[in-house]
């Protein structure tokens, strides 16, 4: 196989994919537009990897910067990360959500196939199965209804490259549905770097550990899971990073459609979360218990069992490390890639 184009690979998951396929020895270039990301993620994976990857400041909705990359390099597969993600915020732009990861998409996957390129692995998220019927959660269990727009265009997304591989079926199409990546590279060097007051559990426990924020507002005590505290499967970023790198040898295979969890099959609660963190670290995480989160589901874990039949890829990261490897990350970098 020629190139990997990894978009969005500035970002905090496409950093720590772009380490494990130089590192499978995989010929990998970048494009992000660094909306959310800085390009100093990148000098630090030069450095892991010990050599630059090339790089394109581009927005996957500029159509004539994408041609211009897919005419230099001979791309053969495109690794999609690029997209907004932020929940809360996707309900106030609803807009700006669909134009730039739909739109974009869209626009991605046009000047991919002018090109000759059909083979794609698309970040897709557990969010698609709104909430699940069923848990552990198999691929089989039904799509559900989104509570936000952010949501929407995952599921979305999911739809239109699925209509577009049952089509033209020279396509390989890989979705894989994300359970909630945490964790850090072991190095501590790069990591989630989130804008602003982190929406999501692990990069606020960070903060507070590392004395930005004075507490943890716990999101609701009256779910009916063992404590009462939201259950969800957290999973090492860089598990799922290979997950990508053993999805690309599907594709190799020429995979058609195909979906995969990718979470590790065990659910923990937020105070769950908070105790192995202090435990981990000995560190103390105040918190308090607060209202629910519009929007959130009770529990939500996977059942990885096809991607291990089919990929030959599960976990192998235990809570310990995940909260060991992110707060490694968060003390070595209070204020992310800013120096
Ligand atoms: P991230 O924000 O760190 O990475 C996304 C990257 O895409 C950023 O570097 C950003 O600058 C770039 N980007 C955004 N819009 C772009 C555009 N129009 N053109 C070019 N680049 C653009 O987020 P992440 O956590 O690394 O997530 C990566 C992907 O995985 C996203 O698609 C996200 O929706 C999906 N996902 C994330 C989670 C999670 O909890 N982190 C869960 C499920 C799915
Ligand atoms: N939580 C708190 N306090 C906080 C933040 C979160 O109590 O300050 C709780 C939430 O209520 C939930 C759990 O911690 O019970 C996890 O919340 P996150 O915001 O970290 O993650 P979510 O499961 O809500 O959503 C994440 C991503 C979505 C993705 C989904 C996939 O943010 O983009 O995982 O499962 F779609």
């Amino acid at each position: 196989m020629g190139k990997i184009l990894v978009t969005g690979g500035a970002g905090f998951i496409g950093s720590h994919t772009v380490v494990e396929l130089v590192q499978a020895g995989k010929d990998v270039v970048v494009l992000d537009n660094l909306s959310n990301s800085s390009e100093k993620s990148l000098d630090r994976v030069a450095t892991i990897v010990g050599k630059k990857i090339p790089f394109y400041k581009a927005d996957i909705l500029d159509r004539d910067a994408l041609e211009e990359i897919f005419s230099k390099e001979s791309i053969d597969a495109v690794i999609h990360f690029a997209g907004l993600k932020a929940v809360g915020e996707s309900t106030q732009k609803p807009w700006e959500y669909y134009e730039n990861n739909i739109a974009g998409t869209l626009t991605l996957v046009d000047v991919m196939r002018k090109h000759g390129c059909k083979n794609i692995i698309f970040s897709s998220s557990a969010t698609v199965y709104g909430n699940p019927a069923f848990i552990p959660i198999t691929e089989e269990c039904p799509k559900g209804q989104c509570t936000n727009p952010y949501g929407w265009t995952k599921s979305m997304l999911e739809q239109i490259l699925s209509d577009i591989q049952k089509a033209d079926n020279e396509w390989n199409v890989i979705l894989l549905r994300y359970f909630n990546p945490i964790g850090a590279h072991k190095s501590g060097t790069i990591g989630e770097n989130p804008n602003g007051i982190p929406n999501n559990l692990m990069p606020y426990i960070t903060q507070v550990a590392v004395g930005k924020r004075d507490h943890l507002s716990v999101f609701g005590n009256d779910y009916d899971t063992h404590d009462g505290t939201g259950v969800r499967d957290y999973i090492h970023v860089v598990d799922l990073a290979i997950g990508h790198v053993k999805a690309l040898q599907k594709i190799e295979e020429k995979a058609g459609l195909k979906i995969y969890n990718l979470g590790t099959g065990h659910g923990y609660s937020v105070l769950d979360i908070v105790k192995n963190f202090e435990e981990a670290n000995g560190v103390k995480i105040p918190y308090e218990i607060v209202g629910r989160r519009p929007g959130d589901i009770a529990t939500c874990y996977a059942d990885p069992g096809l991607a291990k039949k089919e990929l030959g890829w599960e976990a192998k990261y235990g809570i310990r490390e995940m909260c060991e490897d992110s707060w490694r990350w968060q003390k070595n970098n209070p204020n992310g890639f800013e120096d």
